[in-house]
């Protein structure tokens, strides 16, 4: 039995500006597409750069009488909406699916994934603690008190599309932020059903808008132009964060970058091997390998390695591959042509330097003309370090195997690459674990622990993987400055 009944999709999906529904000053219009089967879902106007002054202005409006309120009543209004989140779980998640591509049963715990953020940050919030500090005159006392950034921006992208919003606006309105949000052209459904949400319990206009169009540089430059902004926080490629980088050093505006990643799982041969299959599988497969903490390089230590491996391409091919509303399907499309092409390039460039196939790649006639954004799982042996399954992000369903002899010079692999953002191993030495949570470069370590986010857990990178933390009572402070008072006058 199939279940892809189609939620009723509003022909009026606007974008949300200071608390309206608003074809805004849009003078043309934009496409969203179904990747799984290439129909048009929907058709937005689309934002112009006055769009999104006019986002911040309202912001800028809204924020101060919003960053006076009481935690609670912040609080209040982030719970309120997570439950309507929950409630409404299963069309959320089918516009989820439908927009971008993920299967129904990963949409709905991304809809969970996303209300967490929501009910964390409620709770944080009520957690905003100064400091009183010893001074070293009698006649002085010092406090810390902290204070919301201010009018906070958001730019986020397609492959988690409501949890990488909650993720930022969470802390934002908690510590007291209005946000302007620019959500991925490609999955903008999502974004505005949390505007929706949002608007339906009330929040007061302004506070929140949500600005769809596809001119992401000109949209961006409003923003990172307007010295109102103070913090900026991107969710994408790592490219994409050195330009808003260096366009925030102009007005010093404060930045969270949650950019590329390159993770390496590795495997030696005292692990649970039941365990690490589970978790390769599960941290490879999880969005279809479109997420940022995806694993990308397999290194497994000589012993396991044909265990491993055989076992690994057994479970990815019993794997079904389809349209994600359909009941069964645990493997969906990729978000657009341009990400197959990617993969097809990445996997060719390693049969063409020796790899081979233990399963997937495309047989002919398998293509995006006929089968919509479609790639199999796949992995690769006798693969080796020139290749560029190796050095870029895949963001697609391939697993790379390489074998590997020591510890230290698996380390040295695992940390020969730019980017730091997560890293997993399996392994039941003790010993081992601290080891490498130490020398291992990176952000976010999964031990024995191959899906390691979570609301309550700093999520970010090191190196050219980013700044800032997201999530956790870390990911607040990205939202506040610490103001110090100098308070004299103490003695009679
Ligand atoms: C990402 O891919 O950017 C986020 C993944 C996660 O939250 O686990």
């Amino acid at each position: 039995m199939t279940t892809t009944t189609t939620p009723s999709l509003s022909d009026t999906y606007l974008s949300y500006i200071g608390g309206q529904f608003t074809k805004g000053q849009a003078t043309s219009t934009f496409d969203v597409i179904n990747p799984a089967t290439g129909e048009r879902l929907v058709t937005l106007p689309d934002a112009t750069p006055a769009d999104m002054q006019a986002a911040i202005d309202a912001a800028v409006q809204a924020q101060p009488a919003w960053a006076n309120t009481t935690a609670a009543e912040r609080a209040d209004v982030l719970r309120k909406v997570a439950a309507k989140m929950h409630a409404e779980v299963d069309r959320l998640a089918r516009i989820m699916t439908l927009e971008e591509g993920k299967p129904l049963a990963e949409a709905r715990t991304e809809v969970a994934y996303a209300a967490s953020f929501f009910e964390w940050f409620a709770e944080e919030g009520r957690r905003i603690y100064g400091d009183t500090i010893p001074s070293s005159s009698p006649d002085k006392r010092i406090l810390v008190i902290k204070q919301a950034v201010g009018v906070t921006a958001a730019i986020t992208p397609w492959n988690f599309p409501a949890a990488m919003i909650t993720r930022k606006l969470g802390p934002a309105l908690a510590a007291g932020c209005a946000m302007v949000v620019k959500p991925s052209e490609l999955t903008p459904l999502s974004a505005l059903e949390i505007a929706r949400m949002f608007d339906e319990i009330g929040l007061p206009k302004g506070l929140l808008s949500v600005v769809c169009g596809t001119d992401a540089p000109a949209l961006a430059k409003v923003i990172m132009d307007d010295a109102r902004v103070r913090k900026i926080s991107f969710t994408g490629s790592t490219e994409v964060g050195k330009i808003l980088m260096r366009q925030a050093a102009d007005t010093m505006k404060r930045v969270s970058l949650e950019l590329g990643g390159h993770a390496p799982f590795i495997v030696f041969a005292d692990a649970d091997l039941d365990a690490a299959i589970d978790n390769a599988v599960a941290c490879k497969m999880r969005g279809m390998g479109e997420t940022c903490v995806s694993a990308n390089r397999f290194y497994v230590e000589r012993p396991v390695y044909d265990a491993f491996v055989e076992r690994l391409a057994q479970r990815m091919g019993g794997m079904r591959m389809g349209n994600g509303l359909e009941e069964g399907v645990t493997v969906g499309p990729l978000i657009e042509p341009a990400a197959v092409d990617k993969v097809r390039r990445h996997v060719a460039d390693a049969l063409a330097k020796g790899a081979k196939l233990l399963l997937g790649g495309e047989t002919s006639g398998e293509g995006v003309a006929e089968r919509g954004c479609f790639y199999p799982p796949t992995v690769l042996v006798d693969v080796n370090h020139t290749m560029l399954v190796t050095q870029e992000e895949t963001f697609g369903p391939v697993a790379a195997v390489i074998p590997f002899e020591t510890e230290d010079e698996v380390v040295r692999y695992a940390n020969d690459t730019p980017y730091g953002l997560a890293a997993y191993y399996f392994t039941r030495d003790v010993g081992r674990v601290f080891r490498l949570a130490e020398q291992l470069e990176y952000g976010i370590l999964g031990a024995n622990d191959g899906i390691p986010s979570t609301a309550q857990a700093p999520f970010g990178g090191v190196k050219q993987s980013g700044l800032g933390r997201e999530g956790s009572r870390y990911g607040i402070e990205e939202y506040l400055n610490v103001k110090y008072v100098s308070l004299g006058g103490i003695q009679k």
